[in-house]
């Protein structure tokens, strides 16, 4: 293998140690915890164990938390109700609603229903907005700890091709955005792409972020690339695997993130961290 492993669970457990440190440090100031309200509608076995994992991790760091767990087919007014009483709440700094929600409930209504302040996904629209023009604002924590891994690899983004495969909300969307402040040249392909593996081909720096297997696979990869895989796929077998063929894609490129162990303790962390500037950002403005 040529490939340098980017260890994410390493990196992140650093990140949650620093933000540890500042979270005790701004509850000096403030004289009260940060706290994150995590919202959770069904039963969807993914769903479940990432929400266990941002409780969990909130602990870490010396946040308080609160799980409020929903009923499948919980009403759309119900849930709206709960995100209303939040907002309003002194206590609560930080509401996240786990996605996908349940087909009857209008995603985008649930999550601009969350006060923007509170906002720690990065997802209300006039946090979007802010984030594609230039203005401070809560950033979705996948795409922030997408650049921050980049960043550990030492390899300069400014000047570079950038390649993002996948065009979702979530990710590709704001990963591009993110990639683009830092001054790469940043390329979008998606399922329309008509020649993927020529433009992937192109990429200095490589985000694959559609939720398909084998998206990309070794040689379509640039030798020396930093391939960064935010795919979490569950094989039939059970056990995961991301979006690119790590194992012929680790035999090219320069870096790369392991499924699981790559991205996923990334957005945990940069959620404590999203929660945290939410918290400081909330006692400040007081
Ligand atoms: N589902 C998959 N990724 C995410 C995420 O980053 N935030 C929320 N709220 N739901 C998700």
């Amino acid at each position: 293998m040529k490939a340098q492993i980017i260890d994410g669970k390493a990196i992140a457990a650093a990140l949650k140690d620093e933000v540890r440190a500042r979270v005790a440090q701004a509850q000096e100031q403030y004289g009260r915890k940060p706290c994150l309200a995590v919202i959770i509608v069904g039963e969807n076995p993914a769903s479940q164990v990432y929400v266990r994992n941002k409780v969990k991790a909130a602990a870490y760091v010396g946040m308080d938390s609160r799980l409020i767990t929903m009923a499948a087919d919980v009403p759309e007014e119900v849930l709206l109700a709960k995100i209303a009483q939040l907002n309003a709440e002194k206590a609560v700094d930080g509401i996240l609603v786990q996605l996908p929600l349940p087909r009857h409930i209008d995603e985008d209504k649930v999550i601009d229903a969350i006060a923007k302040e509170k906002d720690v996904d990065g997802f209300h629209i006039l946090n979007v907005g802010s984030l594609w023009t230039g203005k401070s604002c809560s950033v979705p924590c996948t795409p922030r700890g997408v650049i921050h891994l980049i960043k550990t690899t030492g390899v300069q983004i400014s000047g570079k091709i950038a390649v993002v495969v996948g065009r979702s909300n979530i990710v590709g969307k704001p990963v591009a955005k993110l990639l683009l402040d830092e001054n790469a040249t940043v390329i979008m392909a998606h399922s329309r792409t008509a020649d993927l593996k020529a433009i992937v081909g192109l990429a200095d720096i490589l985000v694959v972020a559609t939720g398909k297997p084998g998206t990309v696979t070794g040689d379509m990869v640039k030798p020396g690339a930093v391939v960064i895989d935010v795919g979490i796929n569950r094989r039939d077998d059970g056990s995961l695997c991301g979006d690119v063929d790590f194992e012929s894609a680790a035999e090219v490129a320069g870096y790369i993130t392991p499924v699981p162990g790559g991205v996923g303790p990334m957005t945990i962390a940069k959620l404590m961290e999203n929660t945290l500037e939410c918290f400081i950002e909330r006692n400040e403005r007081r």
